[in-house]
């Protein structure tokens, strides 16, 4: 992930203004680091198919890490989540104000919309792009799941009705990732078979990011732990044993479905996937 890491740098955005520290801030949790497990995903698809086009992906995969990164810096926020710690470094509200953690958290968002627009690929190829991660991250998708959560806090959803909710905040933005390098690389069956399995991997991933919750420290999550107490979290809704059974299963689901994907799709997700798959092990 080095070359992405260095895209990422080259491509951070400029502004001329002047504002103190706008352009500061708008770099700053992008810089923090954080896994980049969304755009590792959407690479793999497309170093399995056509390593060419991995330079020109580059674009796609920091579009979505843009606006993950946004979810992210609203998601602290204190009329959100209130956490005071991101990616191992002070949260953009506290760093700076509230007002500019939801100003940037908005400029990341929609600049990741015009990094997509400007893309090297086809029209067609662009506008698919575009629509994927709008109806994956936003409204139909990530957002529905943010107010869902932030809505149910400290009022019990049913096991299924949380399953909605993580599918939403998480799962499709993941599926997205791994849908958009089928785009890319133009596997149009792959792409809704990849999607269905993303789902399935993004709700495992959010699973096991609530029995890191329960179970690291904020240093080693980078962010404050213990901090779902009113969330409908699968820890909250099934302890923390169950939860932990929970995940296993769906680790063994998707290490089984993964055997339905060409080899060389299958030997790149293995390859990333194996930091994630038992990662509520860890
Ligand atoms: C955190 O996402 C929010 C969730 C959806 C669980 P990540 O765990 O991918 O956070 P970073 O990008 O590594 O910081
Ligand atoms: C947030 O879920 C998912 C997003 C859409 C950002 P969490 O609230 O559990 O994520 P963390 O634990 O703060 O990273
Ligand atoms: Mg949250
Ligand atoms: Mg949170
Ligand atoms: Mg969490």
């Amino acid at each position: 992930m080095e070359q992405f890491e260095q895209f990422l740098r080259t491509h951070l955005p400029k502004v001329e203004s002047f504002h103190p520290h706008y352009e500061t801030a708008l770099h700053t949790m992008l810089l923090a680091g954080g896994k980049r497990f969304r755009p590792a995903l959407l690479l793999s698809v497309v170093r399995a198919y056509n390593t060419l086009l991995l330079p020109n992906a580059y674009h796609v995969a920091y579009a979505i890490e843009l606006l993950h990164t946004y979810s992210l810096i609203h998601d602290d926020l204190p009329v959100m989540d209130n956490a005071d710690l991101r990616r191992g470094v002070p949260t953009l509200h506290v760093q700076y104000s509230d007002v500019t953690a939801v100003l940037v958290g908005d400029a990341l968002n929609t600049y990741a919309f015009e990094v997509l627009a400007e893309a090297p690929f086809s029209d067609r190829t662009r506008v698919k792009l575009i629509r994927e991660l709008a109806h994956n991250g936003g409204l139909h998708g990530m957002v529905l799941g943010q107010i869902i959560d932030c809505h149910f806090e400290n009022q019990p959803l049913s096991l299924n009705e949380i399953k909605l909710l993580h599918i939403n905040k998480t799962a499709k933005l993941i599926a997205a990732s791994l849908k958009m390098g089928a785009v890319i690389v133009g596997e149009e069956i792959l792409a809704s078979q990849l999607y269905e399995f993303g789902v399935k991997l993004g709700l495992l991933f959010q699973v096991q990011d609530d029995i890191l919750d329960a179970t690291q420290s904020a240093q080693e999550a980078g962010k404050p732990t213990n901090n779902d107490g009113d969330k409908n979290s699968f820890v909250t809704l099934l302890g923390l044993s169950e939860a932990l059974n929970k995940a296993d299963k769906l680790a063994v689901d998707l290490l089984e479905q993964m055997q339905a994907f060409e080899v060389p799709l299958q030997q790149e997700l293995n390859w990333l996937l194996r930091d994630y798959i038992n990662r509520h092990k860890d």
